[in-house]
Parts: structure tokens; C-alpha cells; sequence
């Protein structure tokens, strides 16, 4: 069994974050209470009017320092929905091109009374840099090699949607774990919520000390997927490797892809996740990501669901979950 923890022992639940920085932060019981009011928002998308006035007046500035389309898209749509007002700041466009420090940017931004900023850096530790130097809400939206929590926590809420529970499931993650940012917030929340994680890739991909977080590194990929009930794969992130770190692409795929033979090791009702953007032909075969067995479309359907729940938790949205479903 999961050991739940409580934010605040002893009183009623209640979310108590100002923050959302990583998936370590969180307990599991704050973990269920995202993925549960993510579920309670979930059908505001598809409603022939998708908009709720939960955070009308609020200000969701959007500060990515680094390309997106899938988290920064969705925190824009999510927060649309919720009836806030979003502004995006690009790096091609912003002054850091000529020079200002993100944590004057940040400062300049707050001038302006926002109520959160959703930061994406290069940097690990620069939502928490932020939030030292402002006071509006700060959301990780990816820093570095360190976490992405939206990430982990949609991850979580698709695997959740097929799956009766986490707990006691073998989470295969297959690639670059050393880079991914995804992975670290993903090995927090998977072995928190009681599952399996079994980590396979070149030894230069694997980081050091990553089994202190209690995954398993297995000795090939085929051990790692065998009898997994998920299979993740990731990209090589290429923009944060000096050098290459692999000797071709030709031969990852050969030793690393996922493909319809390395698949069938798993139990047969796996799922196949990918956070995107997928290299096909390279850490994913092209029929496999699109697969009968691939949720790969669903994270992304679940992203907005879930930045929907962490817009309203952490900026305070009417009371009640269900109040906010009712148009
Ligand atoms: N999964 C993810 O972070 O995708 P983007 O880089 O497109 O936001």
C-alpha cells in the first residue's frame, strides 16, 4: 500500500501551496487532489462553450524561455478556460536578448500585478530563484535537467484514466534519463503514488545516484520492458549535451527504439507514452506511437486538464471543484 502523506496532519485536506515547483514538493495525498480536480474540469473542454468564470480578473503570465508547444499552448488554453487572462513573453522577443537577468525580467513582470507566472528555463532551480525575488504564484513549467511537474502529473492522470490504480504497476522509461526533465518529476510521482520504475538506456544516459529515488536500472531495454504495464520513451535532449553522448542515432534506435518486438515483452494491455516531441524512427517506431496501445495523444489531452487544476489551486479559484463544472 501507497503511505499516504498528509500536507497538514490531522485536519481536514486542505492544498497549501503557493508554488508548484517539482512533484517532490507534493505529497501523494496532494498528487490524488490535482488528479482528482483535473478529472472535475476534464469535461469543460469538451462543452460546446468551453469556459468557466473560476479565475476571471486573474493574471497568468507565461514566461518560456525555452521552445514549447505542448505546455505552453496548453497552460495558455487552460488558463483561457478558467476565464483568466494570459500574456505570453517568447526569449526571441523578450529584453533577455539584450541583456536583462530573468530575475529582473520576473521583477518587471510582477510591476505589472500578475497573479502567477509560468516559467520555463534552461536553468535548474530558476522557478525557485523567482519565487525568492516576487511574490505572485511561480509554476515550473520545465527548468533544465530538473523537473516538469504538469508533466508528471498528466502523466500520472493518463495512466490513472486505464489503470485501476498506480500502485503496483511496472513503469518501464526507456532513454535519455540523464537529461529529461520529465523522468525526474516522472520517478518522483510514479514510485510515489507505489509503482515499479524500471529505467533502461546507454550508461551515458543514466545519471548517477537515480536508484536513491527507487528505480530500478535494468540491463537492457527488453528486461525493462518485460512485463511492463507502461512504456515510456524519451527524446535525446540534444540541447542539453555538449557532446554526443551516443555514437548515432541509427544505432539508439537499433539498441534503444521501441518497436513492435520489443513491445510484445510487455503485458499485453501496456500503454505506450511519449511527452513529445516524438523523433520517430528513433527512440519510438512511427506504428508504434500510433498504435492501438498509445495514450501518446491523451497526455497531451490531459495537460490541459491538468494545468486547469494547478491554475486553480494554486491561485485560490472558487471553493468548490464541482461549483466550477456547473455552467
Ligand atoms: N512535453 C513537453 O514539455 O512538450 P513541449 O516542449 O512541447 O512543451
Amino acid at each position: 500500500m501507497v503511505e499516504k502523506e498528509s500536507s497538514n496532519s490531522g485536519q481536514a485536506y486542505q492544498f497549501a501551496h503557493k508554488h508548484i515547483f517539482g512533484i517532490r514538493q507534493l505529497s501523494s495525498t496532494d498528487i490524488e487532489h490535482i488528479i482528482t480536480t483535473a478529472q472535475s474540469f476534464k469535461e469543460i473542454s469538451n462543452r460546446a462553450i468551453k469556459k468557466v468564470p473560476t479565475l476571471r480578473g486573474k493574471t497568468v503570465v507565461n514566461l518560456f524561455m525555452e521552445p514549447s508547444t505542448r505546455t505552453r499552448l496548453s497552460f495558455e488554453i487552460a488558463a483561457k478556460r478558467m476565464s483568466a487572462d494570459t500574456f505570453n513573453i517568447a526569449p526571441s522577443s523578450s529584453s533577455a536578448t539584450k541583456g536583462e537577468s530573468l530575475v529582473d525580467t520576473a521583477k518587471n513582470i510582477e510591476a505589472m500585478n500578475p497573479d502567477a507566472i509560468v516559467v520555463r528555463h534552461s536553468s535548474s532551480g530558476a522557478p525557485q530563484l523567482l519565487a525568492k525575488h516576487i511574490d505572485c504564484s511561480i509554476i515550473n513549467a520545465g527548468d533544465g535537467i530538473h523537473e516538469h511537474p504538469s508533466q508528471g502529473l498528466l502523466d500520472m492522470m493518463t495512466i490513472i484514466d486505464h489503470k485501476p490504480s498506480i500502485e503496483g504497476l511496472k513503469i518501464a522509461i526507456i532513454g535519455d534519463i540523464a537529461h529529461s526533465r520529465v523522468a525526474g518529476s516522472d520517478i518522483l510521482g510514479f514510485t510515489k503514488m507505489g509503482a515499479r520504475v524500471c529505467l533502461a538506456g546507454p550508461a551515458t544516459f543514466l545519471p548517477y545516484g537515480v536508484s536513491s529515488l527507487g528505480a530500478e536500472i535494468a540491463t537492457t531495454v527488453e528486461d525493462a520492458i518485460e512485463d511492463a504495464d507502461v512504456v515510456m520513451a524519451l527524446r535525446i535532449q540534444k540541447e542539453r549535451q555538449n557532446d554526443p553522448l551516443i555514437p548515432s542515432l541509427r544505432e539508439y534506435a537499433i539498441q534503444y527504439g521501441i518497436n513492435r518486438s520489443r513491445l510484445k515483452k510487455a503485458k499485453p494491455d501496456v500503454l505506450v507514452m511519449h511527452p513529445g516531441p516524438i523523433n520517430r524512427g528513433v527512440e519510438m517506431n512511427p506504428d508504434v506511437a500510433d498504435g492501438s496501445w498509445s495514450v501518446i495523444l491523451d497526455q497531451v489531452t490531459n495537460g490541459v486538464a491538468v494545468r486547469m487544476a494547478l491554475l486553480y489551486l494554486t491561485l485560490g479559484g472558487a471553493k468548490s471543484g464541482q461549483e466550477q463544472t456547473e455552467s
